[in-house]
């Protein structure tokens, strides 16, 4: 991976004769970019972008995204391509490896990744540590974390066999992971992975089955599932993967990197908005109160917020949204939901919000989870389970990253500075001088 110098750009002091030149650095699409590493060794200043808004933090060559133009490549393939004729497995392999497999490559990643499905027994026994209420998300950052206590020893992550293996047993496990802290929440029996499925097929399985009924297997629904696990399997430099790949500047534990990544994932401006939608919709009750909700929304001291709108890089459409509508239909037809108060709360909030000059203004559009949420819910997923789906898709965007940065030469340990706002430095007073 390399960006290439493009021009330089000068920064002046104003008012002092301090200045420096930068070099502007160009990758293959997307803005220029400035690099100021020597911009403190030159003229002592460091600069100041809250939220990391303006701040490339890594070069990679996983996942590109044009928020104006409504564009989302996987190594290069439009997402919507990749959703249509591709399968989540398949995608896997162009995330971790660069590009599409051959068809023999393909057979052995699958092979690779069910070889590694079945959990360590032992972790079993975490899942009665909990409480039967635990939130499935607080039980996947546990688990998930535990793996590293059982595959740290062996695990040497400059040697690239050893990472393969790390990023086979991730992918292969969360689902296995996911689907019991489900079975657990419900009392029901766990259901180990069945390697002659599908990967959404076997995810399904093991959160719908039962030991006591064959499982009937419905392909539009595991086809649906296979599609959201695609559009959520990377999103660059997010707030969980720009996580994941902190904790692994570090040197950590790629299991305890991950469970980093799900914590970050969890919250609601992130992962945990499409389950915060359908909160939203039941709260609102019908679509006569849409109005009121929606003036709540643009009321500055309400704090409401319009949960699956708006995206930090999205400014035009997110075109995971487009597809996600799409399946959501097609779920709905093949369950014979007809009227869905939800969806059609969800439409109308669309449109109602697509015409106010206040989200016009500020180019708020619906995300990835205004759907989503939806099509889980009828599939009869429950809505604690929405963020845990996401983390299961995200594993594979998150080992890649992690793997690119550990395989980067550049890579330094992450470490943003500050702008200290705090006391001045002053002599310790006594505690019966004080006051
Ligand atoms: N509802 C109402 N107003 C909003 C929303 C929203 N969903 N999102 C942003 N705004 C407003 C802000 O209040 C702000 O208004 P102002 O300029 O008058 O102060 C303006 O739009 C810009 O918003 P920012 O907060 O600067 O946008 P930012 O890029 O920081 O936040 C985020 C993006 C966190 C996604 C935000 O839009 C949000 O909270 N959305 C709802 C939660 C959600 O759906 N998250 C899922 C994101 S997709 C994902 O993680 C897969």
């Amino acid at each position: 991976m390399t960006s290439k110098a493009t021009g330089s750009i000068t920064v002046t002091v104003e008012g002092s004769n301090k200045s420096t030149t930068l070099p502007l650095l160009g990758g293959t699409l997307g803005p220029q970019v400035a690099d100021i590493r020597k911009l403190y060794g030159d003229l002592g200043i460091f600069t100041y972008d809250p939220g990391y808004g303006a701040t490339a933090s890594c070069e990679s060559t996983i996942t590109y995204i044009d928020g104006d133009e409504g564009v989302l490549l996987y190594r290069g393939y439009p997402i919507e391509q990749l959703a249509e004729n591709s399968d989540f497995l398949e995608v896997c392999y162009l995330l971790l490896n660069g590009e599409l497999p051959t068809n023999g490559e393909y057979k052995a990643f699958h092979k690779g990744v069910t070889y590694h499905t079945m959990l360590h027994e032992q972790l079993r026994r975490f899942y009665d540590g909990f409480r039967r209420d635990a939130h499935p998300m607080a039980i996947m950052c546990g688990v998930v974390g535990a793996m590293a206590a059982f595959y740290h020893d062996n695990l040497d992550i400059n040697d690239a066999e050893q990472r393969r293996i790390a990023a086979f047993r991730l992918i292969a496990k969360v689902p296995t992971i996911a689907a019991w802290a489900y079975k657990y929440s419900i009392g029901q029996p766990f259901l180990y992975p069945r390697n002659d499925l599908g990967y959404a097929e076997n995810f399904l399985y093991m959160l719908n089955g039962v030991p006591a009924e064959e499982y009937v297997n419905n392909p539009i629904l595991s086809r649906a599932m296979d599609r959201i696990l695609i559009l959520h399997a990377d999103h660059e430099q997010n707030a969980s993967t720009s996580t994941v790949r902190l904790a692994g500047s570090t040197g950590a534990n790629p299991f305890a990197c991950i469970a980093a990544g799900i914590a970050a994932l969890w919250g609601p401006a992130h992962g945990g908005a499409n389950e915060a939608v359908l909160k939203m919709l039941a709260e609102i009750g019908s679509p006569e109160n849409i109005p009121q909700f929606i003036s709540e929304v643009k009321d500055k001291n309400s704090h409401t917020k319009l949960m699956g709108f708006g995206h930090r890089v999205y400014k035009n459409f997110d075109p995971r949204a487009k597809i996600m509508k799409e399946t959501c239909h097609e779920v709905l037809a093949e369950l014979g939901i007809k009227d869905e108060p939800l969806l059609d709360m969800a439409m109308e909030m669309e449109r109602i919000a697509l015409s106010d000059d206040y989200f016009i203004q500020r180019k708020l559009y619906p995300n990835v989870d205004f759907y989503s949420g939806i099509i889980l819910k009828a599939m009869g997923i429950p809505t604690s389970m929405f963020t845990v789906l996401f983390a299961v898709a995200r594993t594979v965007g998150w080992v890649s990253q992690w793997k690119e940065l550990i395989e980067d030469p550049s890579q330094r340990i992450g470490r943003p500075r500050q702008i200290y706002t705090g006391a001045a430095a002053r002599d310790f007073v006594p505690v019966d001088k004080r006051g």
